[in-house]
């Protein structure tokens, strides 16, 4: 199941398809990141971080910020658009690179341990959970049980289709799939709600949809 998804991936860094992709840092993250009020040298886990320039933004605050990506082209891009000089070595079935404060784990999220990862403090999560399809969620959401503290707690950003949810269509919305997944072990906190009118550009004769861009803080319930 993860391994048709990964070729997908792959593909993808190879043929550009890096829409996902922002080229500043996340609004939502300056915003709202420093009301959790972490510590300098805390560690924030990035899960399928791409090229993120959240990294940046991150390790600026003073964390070590480590991320995990199945793309050696998108680590690669992230180090040299970056302009750092990244060194190389084996991690278990991981290949690490690090500048600075920031390191990535080059390889399957899905097949991390704890050891590879280390003390976790945060985990941030933009477009992660919500990349995969909803069949690996669960699996994700598991996984990263797995390899965090259970005192780790997840700042998750998410977009969401405000129509698919008032129409109640029948795939569950992302908000109740995020209170399905994540409520037994954590406290599930909506920050904030941004709704926003947005053409969508492949499809730009159909009228604008409300998308709504939410930030939720999971604090765990054993901290
Ligand atoms: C939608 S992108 C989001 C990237 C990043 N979080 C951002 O905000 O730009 C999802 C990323 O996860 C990576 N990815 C997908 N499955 C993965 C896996 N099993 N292990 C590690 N990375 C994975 C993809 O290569 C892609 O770069």
């Amino acid at each position: 199941m993860t391994g048709r998804d990964n070729v997908l991936w792959l593909q993808c860094w190879r043929d550009r398809q890096t829409d996902f992709h922002q080229t500043g840092v996340n609004q939502l993250l300056t915003q709202f990141w420093p009301n959790l009020a972490l510590a300098q040298g805390s560690r924030v886990f990035v899960p399928l971080c791409g090229k993120s320039l959240d990294m940046i933004w991150l390790a600026k605050q003073g964390h070590e910020v480590i991320g995990v990506e199945l793309s050696p082209l998108a680590v690669r891009a992230f180090f040299r658009e970056n302009r750092l000089q990244p060194v190389r070595r084996q991690v278990g079935k991981f290949t690490l690179w690090k500048h600075g404060r920031v390191s990535i784990l080059c390889g399957d999220y899905f097949s991390l341990s704890k050891d590879d990862l280390g003390q976790i403090d945060t985990v941030y999560d933009r477009a992660a959970l919500t990349a995969l399809p909803e069949d690996l969620r669960p699996l994700y959401v598991a996984q990263l049980k797995l390899i965090v503290q259970d005192t780790t707690n997840v700042f998750l950003l998410t977009t969401e289709d405000a129509e698919e949810q008032d129409t109640q269509s029948q795939a569950l919305g992302v908000a109740e799939e995020i209170k399905t997944l994540y409520s037994e072990d954590f406290k599930i906190d909506l920050a904030h709600v941004e709704s926003v009118f947005e053409v969508d550009p492949k499809a730009p004769d159909k009228s604008p949809e409300r998308t709504e861009y939410k930030v939720y803080r999971l604090s765990t319930r054993s901290g």
